[in-house]
């Protein structure tokens, strides 16, 4: 039988210029084609998580906009409980404007519109999910009191919480202590505990921080090095997969929602990286966050192919 997966989080429309480099302060440059496509960190999640064979139930707030209406049937199409998404008459629905250069690497900033009035009330109201849910997913795109409560939420019904502390911003400690696994990257780590994340042993020194601040397992992402694992269990880096990215967008993402879906069917944690790091490279093969989600048959193929 499918986990239930709960996701509370962004949903936007990226609006995306690939160009040869990010442009400088003040520069303008030619770029060359350009892209639209759904995205925000929780949507992205979402979909990554379904494609990997996840039941999904996605907490989030759209404008009643063309590109709401898009990415509704967006999550429709991939099989995702829409019934707990609410449509905002007032405010239009998330954008990321993306710089996407010639090694894959992007530049983004996002306009929240909906997604910053996304209130706790509206997590309380789907407190059904939860319920049902063996794991939650949560990213920081959405307002801190919303993510506090459906934390809580989550730590009542004793459901594990997995919260991608992206885009990087101080947490309240009560919040840490309630968080089962922690997926930050390296600028994350280091605006969460001021240690700067160069190489294995500063992941180390950031994931036992971390880990003394109440998180059960640290999961650092190391990008194309892989990722610096803490859990009572496992420690230490855990390569990953060398491909040619095409472009990066989402593969934290991607590797999120896979890794959800792994840890929901109760897989071994060096399995459970294993599959979320080939659903991440898969990613940054295709352009793009969400048209480059890896469907699970995907994932074995590649996984088995190694
Ligand atoms: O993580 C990538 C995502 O960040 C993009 O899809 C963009 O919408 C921003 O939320």
């Amino acid at each position: 039988m499918k986990q239930q997966i709960v996701v509370i989080g962004s949903s936007n429309t990226d609006l995306i210029v690939k160009a040869p480099r990010i442009p400088k302060p003040g520069e303008t440059i030619l770029g060359g084609r350009f892209i639209q496509a759904a995205g925000g960190k929780g949507a992205n999640q979402a979909v990554a998580a379904a494609r990997a064979g996840g039941q999904v139930s996605l907490i989030a707030r759209i404008g009643e906009d063309a590109f709401g209406a898009e990415a509704l049937s967006g999550f429709q199409a991939d099989g995702i409980d829409t019934a707990w998404i609410r449509k905002d008459a007032v405010h239009a629905s998330g954008i990321a404007l993306i710089v996407v250069d010639g090694q894959g690497q992007n530049s983004i900033a996002v306009a929240p519109g909906a997604n910053e009035h996304l209130s706790p009330e509206e997590v309380i109201a789907a407190a059904e999910a939860i319920d049902q849910a063996s794991i939650m997913v949560l990213q920081l795109e959405i307002p801190m009191p919303s993510i506090e409560t459906a934390t809580r939420l989550a730590a009542d019904r004793g459901v594990p919480v997995l919260l991608n502390p992206a885009p990087a911003q101080a947490l309240p400690a009560a919040l840490l202590e309630q968080v089962s696994i922690l997926t930050p990257n390296e600028t994350e780590v280091e605006s969460l505990t001021g240690i700067p994340v160069s190489d294995e042993a500063s992941a180390r020194r950031g994931a036992h921080a971390l880990r003394d601040r109440g998180v059960d397992t640290v999961i650092i992402t190391l990008g194309p090095r892989g990722v610096y694992c803490l859990s009572s269990s496992l420690e230490g880096l855990v390569t990953g997969f060398s491909v040619q990215a095409v472009d990066t967008t989402a593969a934290g993402d991607t590797f999120n929602g896979a890794l959800a879906v792994a840890l929901a069917e109760d897989v071994d944690l060096s399995e459970a990286l294993r599959f979320a790091q080939a659903a991440a490279a898969l990613s940054v093969t295709m352009e793009g966050a969400q048209p480059s989600a890896p469907l699970r048959k995907t994932i074995e193929r590649f996984l088995a192919d190694d």
